[in-house]
């Protein structure tokens, strides 16, 4: 199970880093995010942050999924004090103790990064 999962990671990461977007100028704190999700995150939110990881199966409430349009319209400060203080009543844990405030900040931009991979937020115009 670790070992798939551990492969689909690889192809991800792999696949962004040749195809990313260009001109993004963020690249490098994405990237160091992308290392802090992977260590602490990636078991529960699982590998695109799709609240699919290993360990989502044993939770209950499952773990959020974090390219959800839901998710992805909560503010980074809203989204930054679940980080930081955890959620109650939920398996999230709080990482303030753990994470820097700065790491705190970039895996949340690596967070955001998916979903701009993944799912472009942004539906078309409805028709006039
Ligand atoms: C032990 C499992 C677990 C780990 C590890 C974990 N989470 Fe969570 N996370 C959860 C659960 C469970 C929820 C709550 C889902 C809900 O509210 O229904 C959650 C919720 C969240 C939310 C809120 C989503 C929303 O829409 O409000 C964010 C953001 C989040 N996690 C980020 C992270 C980050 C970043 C990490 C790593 C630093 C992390 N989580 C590690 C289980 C986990």
């Amino acid at each position: 199970m670790r070992a798939v999962s551990a492969c689909i990671v690889l192809l991800i990461t792999t696949g962004t880093a040749s195809i990313g977007p260009a001109g993004q100028p963020s690249a490098a704190g994405v990237e160091q995010g992308r290392r802090i999700y992977e260590t602490r995150c990636l078991d529960c939110h699982g590998p695109q942050g799709r609240g699919d990881g290993v360990k989502a199966p044993f939770l209950s409430p499952r773990p959020g999924n974090l390219v959800s349009a839901a998710t992805a319209a909560k503010s980074d400060k809203d989204l930054l004090n679940v980080i930081a203080n955890g959620r109650p009543r939920t398996a999230m844990p709080a990482w303030k103790d753990q994470l820097s405030e700065e790491e705190q900040r970039l895996v949340l931009r690596y967070i955001r990064s998916l979903v701009r991979f993944h799912h472009p937020l942004t539906p078309p115009p409805p028709e006039p």
